[in-house]
C-alpha cells in the first residue's frame, strides 16, 4: 500500500536534486534544501542549473507542487519524517573524502529535531559516517529514541541520472533497526512494487520491460562500502581495459573486437570496457582516492587501487604523445578539439581529461578551436582566456583550417558528423580520436589519416610515410 511521505533533501547537487524531483515523481512530499540562495531563486522558477536529460520535465510537473525549494534546514527538519543528506563530500588534500559538509549538515539537523526523524547518507561516504553522524546526534542531546541513521546510496551517472534513478539495477538500504527499514521500504515502494512504471506519465526505461528492481537490505556499514567499492570497481575495469587496448596497439590488434570478446563472458560483461583517455568525473577519481585511504586506515595495503589511478594519468599522457608523434612539433600547429565535458550527455567538465589535454597542448604552443555541445560554458571558466583558444559554434568550425582534429568527448553527434565535408575543411585530414567514435577502414575510405585508441593507425594514400610511432 503506498505511502505518502514528507522528505527533505538537503543538498541540490546532482544527486539531491535529481532525487528530489524523482521522490516527488514517486508521490512523495519533498523539501528540497540548499545553503546557495542563488540556485534555490533559480530552481524556485523551475529552471534547472545543470544539463540533464527528463530533469526540466520533471522541475515543471513538481516545482512549486510536490517538491518546494528552500534554504530553511530547520523548518525543512521539523515538516520530514525522513532527512536525505546529499551534499559533497569532497576530497581533500591528503586524499580522503572532505566530510565537514556532511558534519555541519547532521548538526544543524540534531539542533532542529523535535520528533523521531531518519536521516539518511546519501551522498558518497566512507564507512563508518553512520556513525559519526548517531555521535553528532547523541552530542547535540538528541535522545537516541528520536532518530535513526541510514545509508542508501545512489548509483546515478550524470546525463542519464533521472532514468538511473527511476530504474535502478538495485537499491540498497543500510540500516540498523526494523524502524529505519520500514521507512526507507516505504520511500521506494513505488519502484519495488512496480506501480511507478504504469503510471501514466512515467519516466520510460529498462525496468519496464526488465522486471522490478530489487531492494538490498544491508547494514549501513556494508551499503557505505558497496558504494565505495562499486566505484572502484568500474574504474578498475576502465583502467584494465586501458592496459590491454595499449597492448592491442603495440601489436596491431583492434581493442573493440577484444572488449567485445572479454565483454561476451557472462561473468566479465561489456559495460565499462570503452578503451579511451581515462575516466574523469566528480565520482570516479575522488572514490578512488577516498577508498583506497579508508583501507590505508584500517591497515590494508589496496595497492590495486593505486596502480588503477597510475594507469588513469598514463593514459592521458599516452594520448598526448599520439599527437605529438602525429604532428612532430606543437608550437603554432592548430588543433580542432571535438569535447570537453568528461563525457558525452552532460555539461560536467570536473576532473575531465578532455581539460587537462587542451591545459597541455596550450601549453606546448598550440592554437586550439575547440567545440562541445553542452560543457562550452563551463569549460570557459577553468581554461586560461587565451588568444591560442577559442571556442567554435560546431564541430565543423572547430574543425575548419585545423592540422588534426582530436576527439576527447564521446558526445554521440560526433559519430554522425559528415565525414566528407570534415575530410575538406580540415588542413590535413588527420584525426585522433581518445574514444574510439569511428570506424577506421571507413575513416580511410573517406581519406583521413587515424588514430584511435588501441588500434593499429591507419594511414591514407596521400600520407604513405606517415606512422605516428616515429620518436
Ligand atoms: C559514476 C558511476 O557510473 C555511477 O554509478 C555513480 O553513481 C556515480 O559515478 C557517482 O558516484 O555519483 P559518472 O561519474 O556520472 O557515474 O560517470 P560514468 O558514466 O561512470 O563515467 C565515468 C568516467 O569513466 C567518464 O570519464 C567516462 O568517459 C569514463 N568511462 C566510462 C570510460 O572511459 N570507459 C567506459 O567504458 C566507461
Amino acid at each position: 500500500m503506498k505511502e505518502q511521505l514528507t522528505i527533505g533533501i538537503v543538498g541540490s547537487g546532482y544527486v539531491g536534486l535529481v532525487t528530489a524531483v524523482c521522490f516527488a515523481e514517486l508521490g512523495h512530499r519533498v523539501i528540497c534544501v540548499d545553503s546557495d540562495e542563488k540556485k534555490i531563486a533559480l530552481l524556485r522558477q523551475g529552471k534547472p542549473p545543470i544539463h540533464e536529460e527528463y530533469l526540466p520535465q520533471l522541475l515543471e510537473r513538481h516545482c512549486n507542487g510536490a517538491v518546494e525549494f528552500t534554504t530553511d534546514l530547520k523548518n525543512a527538519t521539523q515538516r520530514s519524517q525522513a532527512l536525505f543528506i546529499a551534499v559533497g563530500t569532497p576530497q581533500s588534500q591528503a586524499g580522503n573524502a572532505d566530510m565537514s559538509y556532511v558534519d555541519a549538515v547532521a548538526s544543524e539537523i540534531a539542533r532542529a529535531i523535535t520528533s523521531y526523524k531518519l536521516v539518511v547518507e546519501k551522498s558518497t561516504v566512507p564507512v563508518y559516517t553512520n556513525e559519526w553522524i548517531s555521535r553528532i546526534m547523541v552530542r547535540n542531546g538528541v535522545p537516541r529514541d528520536l532518530f535513526d541513521v541510514a545509508s542508501n546510496p545512489e548509483f546515478l551517472r550524470e546525463g542519464t541520472a533521472v532514468v538511473d534513478f527511476l530504474h535502478p539495477d538495485r537499491i540498497v538500504i543500510g540500516v540498523d533497526s526494523g524502524r529505519a527499514a520500514d521507512v526507507l521500504r516505504a520511500v521506494y515502494e513505488p519502484l519495488t512494487s512496480g506501480n511507478y512504471y504504469k503510471q501514466a506519465g512515467a519516466v520510460p526505461g529498462p525496468r519496464m520491460a526488465s522486471g522490478l528492481p530489487p531492494l538490498l537490505e544491508t547494514s549501513t556499514k556494508a551499503a557505505e562500502i558497496i558504494k565505495h567499492a562499486s566505484n572502484a570497481f568500474l574504474a578498475m575495469k576502465i583502467s584494465f581495459i586501458n592496459v590491454v587496448s595499449n597492448i592491442c596497439e603495440a601489436v596491431g590488434a583492434d581493442i573493440e573486437q577484444v572488449s567485445k570478446g572479454i565483454g561476451s563472458d557472462g561473468r566479465i560483461g561489456h559495460k565499462f570496457l570503452k578503451a579511451g583517455i581515462g575516466y574523469g568525473g566528480s565520482c570516479f577519481p575522488k572514490d578512488v582516492a577516498a577508498f583506497r585511504y579508508v583501507a590505508e586506515q584500517m591497515g590494508i595495503e589496496f595497492g590495486l587501487l593505486s596502480e588503477v589511478e597510475k594507469v588513469n594519468t598514463e593514459q592521458k599522457q599516452r594520448f598526448f604523445q599520439k599527437v605529438r608523434s602525429a604532428l612532430w612539433t606543437f608550437r603554432g600547429k592548430r588543433l580542432g578539439v571535438l569535447g570537453l565535458a568528461f563525457k558525452g550527455g552532460t555539461d560536467d567538465i570536473r576532473e575531465s581529461p578532455a581539460i587537462d589535454l587542451v591545459r597541455m597542448f596550450l601549453q606546448e604552443g598550440c592554437i586550439i578551436s575547440a567545440y562541445d555541445p553542452a560543457a562550452m560554458e563551463k569549460a570557459k571558466q577553468v581554461l586560461p582566456a587565451s588568444e591560442s583558444l577559442s571556442f567554435a559554434k560546431d564541430a565543423y568550425e572547430a574543425a575548419a583550417d585545423a592540422d588534426a582534429l582530436l576527439v576527447l568527448t564521446d558526445w554521440a553527434e560526433f559519430a554522425e558528423l559528415d565525414l566528407d565535408r570534415l575530410s575538406r575543411i580540415l588542413r590535413y585530414p588527420v584525426v585522433i580520436d581518445g574514444r574510439n567514435l569511428f570506424d577506421p577502414a571507413l575513416m580511410r575510405q573517406y581519406g583521413f589519416t587515424y588514430l584511435g585508441i588501441g588500434r593499429a593507425a591507419g594511414a591514407h594514400e596521400k600520407d604513405p610515410a606517415f606512422a605516428y610511432k616515429l620518436p
